[in-house]
């Protein structure tokens, strides 16, 4: 991890977020969207709660926040996002703000939730302490990551393809390892560290109903960021191969993929 150079890996993520706003809906949304329950469940996200969405994308978590009767706002350091957000729900407050330095004021919130944003950032830890920060005493925090790639099978056969025909060390920015969070250990450590206490860490089941065989590449290449970096970095020939590995396997598995979320929840202790 000595390699990160957590601005560069910054600039990189954030000009992918730029660049994929508008098709994320389209692809991991499916699935993003089926931990929402949970994430506010182990949050305790009720009427009157106060909820902070970070690296909310599109909106979704603060959407089943506000439906619950609580007052949310969503927060997004990329603008286009935020543009999604606010036209997909125009009656939430979604600014623009980054989940390392939140402009907003300590112990503003009641709970603080982040749905598959940890693991885009290059200063995890610093969000971690940005979070208990706004967190009034007793508030929760609680995120989602992906499972390992044993578990989370679309992750599982785009890394086996490229593993299998090209090369998974190419000239990206380095950042934090993708799945860092997915281990319970880690991430109790890293939130005790923060001040958290009843640290809780719980899978979700979730399926991916795939619209087709290729619709694995396609979603991968097209709407994420590092991963869509890394197939890009292939030779055409090789990438060529890698898609048709990842068609296959796509076909073998049925279309259905299970993709797990890693659930991490602790409390600001009193
Ligand atoms: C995988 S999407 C998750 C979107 C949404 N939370 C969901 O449930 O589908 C990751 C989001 O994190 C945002 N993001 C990445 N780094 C960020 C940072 N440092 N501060 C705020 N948002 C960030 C991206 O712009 C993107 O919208």
């Amino acid at each position: 991890m000595s390699d990160v150079d957590p601005q560069t890996f910054r600039q990189f993520e954030h000009q992918g977020w730029q660049d994929i706003a508008a098709r994320y809906h389209s692809g991991f949304a499916a699935v993003t969207t089926q931990s929402v329950v949970a994430l506010l469940d182990s949050a305790c996200v009720n009427r009157g709660s106060r909820v902070l969405d970070v690296a909310c994308g599109p909106g979704y978590v603060a959407a089943a926040a506000v439906a619950r009767g609580a007052v949310a706002m969503g927060m997004d350091f990329s603008s286009e996002m935020v543009e999604e957000a606010r036209g997909r729900y125009p009656g939430i407050d979604f600014r623009e703000g980054d989940a390392e330095q939140l402009p907003l004021s300590d112990s503003s919130f009641d709970a603080v939730v982040m749905n598959f944003g940890m693991l885009h950032l290059g200063r995890p830890e610093t969000a971690i302490r940005e979070a208990h920060r706004v967190l009034r005493s007793g508030g929760r925090l609680a995120f989602t990551v992906w499972s390992t790639p044993d578990k989370a099978a679309g992750f599982g056969i785009v890394l086996g393809a490229i593993q299998k025909y090209g090369n998974l060390n190419v000239p990206i920015p380095p950042g934090p390892p993708f799945f860092r969070f997915s281990d319970t250990e880690e991430s109790k450590r890293v939130l005790s560290a923060a001040g958290f206490i009843n640290i809780v860490v719980a899978d979700v089941p979730q399926i991916w109903r795939l619209a087709s065989p290729e619709s694995l590449f396609d979603v991968m290449y097209n709407g994420s960021v590092r991963n869509a970096a890394l197939l890009r970095a292939q030779k055409p020939d090789v990438l060529e191969k890698i898609r048709a590995e990842i068609r296959a396997q796509v076909e073998a598995a049925g279309s259905e993929l299970s993709m797990p979320a890693v659930l991490v929840c602790g409390e600001k202790r009193n």
